[in-house]
């Protein structure tokens, strides 16, 4: 059978196409485990597998080599590798050929060399730098390839970044490595980045290359190619179908732009035509091309363009011109004594934090805003260049970079978009930025919650149900109009994404100028997968904006009126997925994110991301908000991240993204699976983090072996809430941990810090630094901890057994009631609606500063129990917040329940911000605070007085 990549002509007919991680089954040697049913998280693992599918050619090609393995065993899996291949670069037709011939030829030192020689350019990556690599003859010791070093701490601007090219192509396959030579001839000294360019031939080829291969950014696409892939991969139609792809009749190339800018809206495509460009370039469509070719104009401009195209996105303005400045011969008579670093090389006593840091930390510190500068506060210059970037790549209209974290973001959010006396519906459960933004404003509050994870002591995300309900009841009170903003996590911390299109598009429906907040501090990076996307607050937009100009968004809208009546009831309002009136909505969607929590900035690095239609109004508040909460010396160094941290992620975003997913699908599988781990640990999955109700597509796990990718798109689509996969609860009670303990074991023993904790779960969260080692480090870890447990319960005594078995049931069975938010006291209602629970916080929150408006009450004393029966009412007199869960038990003004009592009893955590355990709870005196406000106010001394 031919096995050439550019003739391989054999269809595949299983579920397991090869590009999408598995291999045809009747190309795959039985021993290869893509032989097993694929699975759907297999999908998701096709960049790191592909490694794995090379080392396994090798080790089967030494094994020939060495006699024990056949020949046949190497073609067949070498046979599987090449389709995979056809999506990438390297090795490329002349390699592939190469290793073919000597394994036709019964040459097997010669293939157990070449394919060892692939597989570690592939693994090191010296393929990007090394031109010999390419070279089938090439005298390349394969062993000393292996110690070739990853690309490491010495890069420097010599060092010429690689990336692959796009090309589809109608010309005959055999024809390709001539056109790549053609390309490579293109090359001149001065260019500042290099490219290698991969050819495909069809509609369908092309989004599976880029899906497939990261490291292609740029794409040129001529007219004329046919749509169906030589491959027949059920799997793959499922993707195309999730994206509206799903017939063979127009093949234009502005119809394979606009699906490519889809599912990866970072890349650069040109379109090639030989007739009708100035149509072409005229077309809406071709808002995602970054440029229209006449096809026989100079293939120099095309390569000009792919270059100045990733320039472009290469650029970082603000970090470019830090270097320079930091170049520069600059004398300080400012503030900050540290730059420049004088003051600490010249030390004798702090001279090792210079030799810690590196001079470039303080020739790039300075406190100047001027020469070549710019003011944080006021960006004139290149932070609002980089600023503008920002918005490009995160699909914002504005972006604002915040040095404080999102803590500041969320603040800056709230206070200009609210003024005193709005109401904005929140989640109780968000982080405590969004209610100290609400006090300070004077925002009042109606709280939803979010549906309860008892036994995990944790909770999930708010259901849209709760927040129409909210809406509604608003509305029947007649204060629709001061609902200014819905203020939402998502995700949560544990990984709840919402249906952010559904929520907007209902919420809308109700009140269509409704404002929101999308708190995405922890998934900034989500915007750079195809498969999160949809469930950010950009990509949710954007897909609105779409809607919204299409006609049929009228025609859908006017159906549903004419169905509904007049005046529906609230009940069928609340059953029915609402659409809202396209004549009236007013798109206006904020986005927070911790760019340091996903993605590679520095330490509280932050982004407020804007896409308003009406920020005009609201962009003067907006200049206000970064006056009140910018400090006046924000940091260079986080700044210069911003910037570089949205390079990254518009160059190689995509691919670090997927490579966090399958570090987290590695990792849930590991855990589940593995025999003696999986005794005492269980990482959760989407079917116990989510209840079915909210699951409406039926999707259970990324493991579940009967879910497929099609249904793993649908949930991703449908459901109301999803789970993030680089979120892993793993649940750590049933080993006898909790939380706190085991993220303390795990610090201080193994090396391994990890994120939040809960009474019986520590959380994990993959990144895109994460590597398959630190996946092996991890493993490694628990199969010794889960050992250790074994070992112990063995030698124990039956006492010992019982203890581990009491001490588990504790915290798996013994976990207090989650406590819903009580109400305001109705001294803290303000104008609030009659049966509406929004209330005036502020208010609450100041009288905290009068002692006298104040008491204490011991948390554990009978008083308290005496108080809960009899009264009067205990009202908090400030926000209470235990770590973990991280979230207010109280606010200020807030009337104490029984359920908030017992589960503070309850608490077994340190630290609880707003609670002093030997004074007891800080409680509000509502009678005196009525006095005060009914005294007459005491005369004013001076003019008025003088006057009266
Ligand atoms: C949901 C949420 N929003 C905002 C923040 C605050 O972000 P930062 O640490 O960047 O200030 C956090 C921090 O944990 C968070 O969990």
């Amino acid at each position: 059978m031919s096995t050439s990549a550019a003739d391989q002509t054999a269809p595949v007919t299983q579920n397991n196409h090869p590009h999408f991680g598995g291999i045809p089954a009747d190309q795959a040697p039985a021993e290869l485990p893509s032989r097993q049913p694929p699975r759907i998280d297999q999908f998701l693992l096709m960049h790191s597998q592909r490694l794995d599918h090379w080392r396994e050619v090798t080790v089967l090609a030494e094994g020939w080599r060495d006699g024990v393995q056949r020949r046949e065993e190497v073609r067949e899996a070498f046979a599987a590798i090449e389709a995979v291949d056809t999506y990438h670069a390297f090795p490329g037709a002349r390699l592939l050929t190469a290793l073919r011939d000597k394994i036709v030829a019964n040459d097997p030192s010669g293939a157990a060399q070449l394919a060892r020689r692939i597989s570690n350019a592939l693994l090191t990556r010296s393929y990007r730098d090394r031109p010999s690599e390419w070279e089938p003859s090439a005298d390349i010791d394969p062993d000393a390839v292996a110690e070739v070093l990853p690309p490491g701490l010495d890069d420097n601007e010599a060092h010429r970044p690689y990336f692959e090219v796009l090309f589809v192509s109608a010309q005959p396959p055999s024809r390709w490595p001539l056109l790549s030579d053609e390309l490579r001839r293109l090359r001149r000294r001065e260019d500042a980045f290099i490219y290698e360019p991969v050819f495909v031939g069809s509609f369908e080829d092309a989004i599976c290359a880029t899906v497939a291969n990261p490291a292609i950014i740029s794409v040129v696409i001529p007219e004329g190619f046919p749509f169906r892939s030589r491959f027949d991969a059920p799997v793959l139609r499922a993707v195309l179908e999730s994206l509206a792809v799903t017939d063979d009749r127009d093949t234009s190339a502005l119809r394979l732009a606009s699906t490519l800018n889809r599912i990866r809206p970072e890349l650069d495509i040109f379109v090639l035509s030989e007739r009708r460009v100035e149509d072409l370039a005229g077309d809406p469509v071709a808002d995602c091309v970054r440029r229209v070719f006449y096809a026989v104009e100079e293939p120099l401009e095309v390569h000009l363009s792919i270059l100045e195209g990733v320039r472009g996105r290469y650029e970082t303005p603000f970090f470019d011109n830090l270097k320079r400045y930091a170049r520069r011969p600059i004398g300080t008579f400012h503030a900050l004594p540290i730059a420049r670093g004088k003051s600490i090389f010249k030390s004798e006593w702090i001279r090792d934090m210079g030799a810690f840091y590196g001079l470039n930390l303080f020739l790039a510190e300075s406190s100047a805003t001027t020469g070549g500068l710019d003011s944080l506060l006021e960006p004139t210059g290149n932070v609002k260049r980089a600023q503008e970037l920002a918005a490009r790549a995160f699909g914002a209209d504005h972006v604002f970079f915040v040095t404080n974290g999102t803590s500041t973001s969320n603040k800056m959010a709230v206070q200009a978009l609210l003024a005193p006396g709005d109401i904005a519906i929140v989640d109780r459960n968000c982080h405590k930025s969004h209610h100290y933004g609400m006090v300070l404003s004077g925002v009042q509050p109606v709280y939803v919650e979010a549906f309860p994870m008892t036994e995990y002591s944790m909770y999930g995300a708010v259901p849209l149900a709760s927040i129409k309900k909210a809406l509604l009841a608003l509305r029947n009170e007649g204060r629709l109009g001061r609902v200014k903003l819905l203020d939402l996590t998502n995700c949560t911390f544990d990984g709840h994404m919402y249906n952010v299109r559904r929520v907007m598009e209902e919420c809308l429906a109700i009140k269509p100028d409704l404002i929101f907040l999308w708190d995405e501090a922890w998934s900034g990076f989500a915007r750079f997968s195809p498969f999160l996307r949809p469930r950010t607050a950009m990509g949710a937009t954007a897909d609105i904006a779409a809607w919204l100009r299409a006609p049929s968004s009228v025609q859908a809208y006017e159906a549903q009126v004419r169905e509904l009546g007049e005046n529906p009831t609230e009940e069928t309002l609340l059953q029915t997925r609402l659409i809202p009136d396209p004549s009236k909505v007013r798109l206006r969607v904020y986005q927070t994110n911790s760019t340091h929590k996903s993605m590679s900035a520095i330490r509280q690095g932050s982004m407020l991301l804007v896409k308003d239609v009406d920020f005009h109004t609201v962009e003067a508040q907006f200049r206000e908000a970064v006056f009140t909460h910018a400090s006046t010396s924000p940091n260079q160094q986080l700044i210069a991240s911003l910037d570089v941290a949205r390079r990254q992620m518009e160059l190689e975003g995509y691919g670090l993204v997927m490579n966090a997913i399958e570090t987290a699908l590695r990792i849930r599988h590991a855990v589940n699976t593995h025999p003696l781990i999986s005794r005492y640990f269980h990482v959760l999955g989407a079917d116990e983090m989510i209840p079915a109700a909210y699951r409406q597509s039926g999707f259970i796990d990324y493991l579940d072996a009967s879910v497929t990718w099609a249904d793993a798109v649908r949930a991703m689509r449908e459901d109301e809430f999803y789970l993030d996969p680089t979120r892993m609860t793993l649940v750590c009670g049933t080993a006898g941990f909790d939380g706190t303990q085991f993220k303390g074991l795990l610090a201080s023993e193994y090396n391994i810090q990890l994120n939040k904790t809960s009474r019986n779960s520590v959380l994990l969260q993959s990144n895109i630094n994460n590597t398959r080692s630190d996946v092996a480090h991890l493993i490694r870890v628990l199969v010794d901890i889960a050992r250790g447990i074994d070992n112990r319960l063995a030698a124990g005594a039956e006492a010992d057994r019982a203890a581990f078995d009491a001490r588990v049931r504790s915290l798996m069975k013994d976990v207090p009631d989650l406590p819903n938010f009580s109400r305001f006291h109705d001294v803290f209602r303000g104008d609030a609606g009659e049966t509406t629970p929004e209330g005036d916080m502020r208010t609450a929150f100041f009288s905290a500063y009068d002692p006298a408006l104040c008491e204490y009450m011991p948390l554990f004393g009978a008083e308290c129990d005496r108080r809960l029966q009899d009264g009067p009412e205990m009202v908090s007199a400030n926000f209470v917040i235990p770590y973990p869960p991280g979230f207010p038990i109280m606010v200020p003004g807030q009337v104490l329940t029984p359920e908030t009592i017992e589960f503070m009893r309850k608490l077994d955590v340190k630290e609880i911000h707003g609670y002093e355990k030997a004074r007891g709870l800080k409680l509000l005196k509502p009678d005196a605070i009525e006095s005060k406000r009914n005294a007459v106010p005491p005369k004013v001394a001076g003019r008025g007085a003088r006057a009266a």
